[in-house]
């Protein structure tokens, strides 16, 4: 048995360590005759690597992606397309310092999955947490590229809404400000709270949880399956994958049981173009496990990094009570970095269901259907 596949029509394995020689994956059940190269992914991962500011890890990763198989140079548009094989992508680690790791490697790292892996496998790779490690969340985001691409008109951005206990104005946000400050924030006023406040946590050795938002618009109503195919139960399964996630919520969420029933079920109207209009989207655009056409909405909470400069209490292998300190290059706060990983995951399960919906129902009849005569 091995669990390092998700998806179903759009599948992705993939493989690798933090610090083996190179990550990697295999996405399989793309379309053939999509335009596909290096530089529709790269600019995706350029977003998630690490070393960019003063506030994520100092570890230099290029995270320079190859496509190794999949895709071929199609004569008559002169363009490398999708062939509808198996496409694998990979990148090579290249920053790797075991020496970071070599005082713990028998000691379990508080809030890190050290104990767990070697009670489940007898063996663990304690070099950055070998498999556990967040270098994986990279080839997410190169799947979700390629995701991307799958469905038409589909745009999926993500932003940093809360850092600790701050949290941003929703009144200010504005999307064009989230490629602008290094915390993925789209509100410019509370990006210089954070700046501020992250910089103390960084001096004190310590870190800060972070809650993010996904915002997925194009998306097609009728995505999603009723009972065990839901869009919302795949898309909490998806987020809830990525490292140190511990929450997530779909349109207003957890808010929603504070909510009366008049305010909460999203009203309708008819528009202009012939569709549906919701007036509001607490549904965060899924009824029933199906989308409504509305954006998808969804929000995950990261907890804070667990690497902490702080001793802390712990037990070894051998089941002797000890302290740890982690030393080594970590972020003060994970949740920055996990934005474009937040944004893949949902890019790749909407992609997902976009082709489950196309295998099983094709083309639907046209809504609004006709009246029956007389009514
Ligand atoms: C993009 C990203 C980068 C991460 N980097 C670190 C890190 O530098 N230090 C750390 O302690 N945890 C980091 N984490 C979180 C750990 O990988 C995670 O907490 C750990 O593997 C235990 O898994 P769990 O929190 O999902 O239970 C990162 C997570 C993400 C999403």
């Amino acid at each position: 048995m091995s669990f390092n596949t998700f998806g179903h029509s759009f599948r992705v394995t993939t493989f690798g360590e933090s610090h083996g020689p190179a990550l990697g994956c295999v996405v399989d059940g793309c379309p053939p005759r999509i335009a596909l190269s290096e530089a529709d992914i790269q600019p995706y991962l350029d977003r998630r690597r690490p070393g960019q500011s003063r506030f994520t890890t100092q570890r230099q990763e290029p995270d320079a992606i190859k496509i190794l198989s999949g895709v071929f140079l199609e004569e008559a548009s002169g363009q490398q397309v999708t062939t509808g094989t198996p496409i694998a992508l990979i990148i090579d680690n290249v920053d790797q310092r075991v020496r970071d790791y070599a005082d713990i490697k028998d000691k379990y790292r508080p809030g890190h999955a050290d104990y767990t892996y070697d009670v489940k496998y007898g063996v663990r790779d304690y070099r950055g947490g070998g498999r556990q490690s967040a270098r994986e969340t990279a080839m997410r985001v190169a799947a979700g590229a390629i995701a991307r691409k799958i469905v038409p008109g589909l745009q999926v951005r993500g932003a940093l809404v809360q850092m600790g206990a701050q949290r941003i104005d929703r009144a200010r946000w504005d999307w064009a400000e989230v490629e602008r400050n290094p915390f993925f924030c789209p509100d410019a006023q509370a990006a210089g709270r954070f700046g501020e406040y992250l910089d103390d946590v960084r001096k004190r050795g310590s870190s800060v949880g972070a809650v993010i938002e996904i915002v997925a618009e194009g998306v097609p109503a009728g995505l999603g399956a009723p009972i065990y195919g839901k869009l919302d139960a795949d898309l909490a399964a998806a987020l809830m994958s990525i490292n140190a996630v511990k929450g997530v919520e779909i349109g207003a969420g957890f808010a929603a049981a504070e909510l009366p029933g008049e305010e909460n079920g999203d009203e309708m109207r008819m528009g202009n173009d012939g569709k549906p209009i919701f007036l509001s989207n607490n549904a965060g655009g899924i009824l029933g496990g199906i989308s409504t056409g509305q954006p998808l909405v969804a929000r995950f909470a990261v907890k804070p990094t667990s690497s902490i400069l702080t001793p802390r209490r712990t037990v070894d292998r051998y089941g002797r009570e000890t302290e740890i300190v982690t030393t080594g290059r970590h972020d003060p706060c994970v949740g920055i970095r996990a934005v474009p990983v937040g944004e893949a995951m949902v890019a790749c399960v909407v992609a997902d269901h976009y082709l489950r919906h196309r295998g099983q129902i094709g083309d639907a009849p046209a809504w609004p259907f006709a009246p029956p005569r007389g009514r």
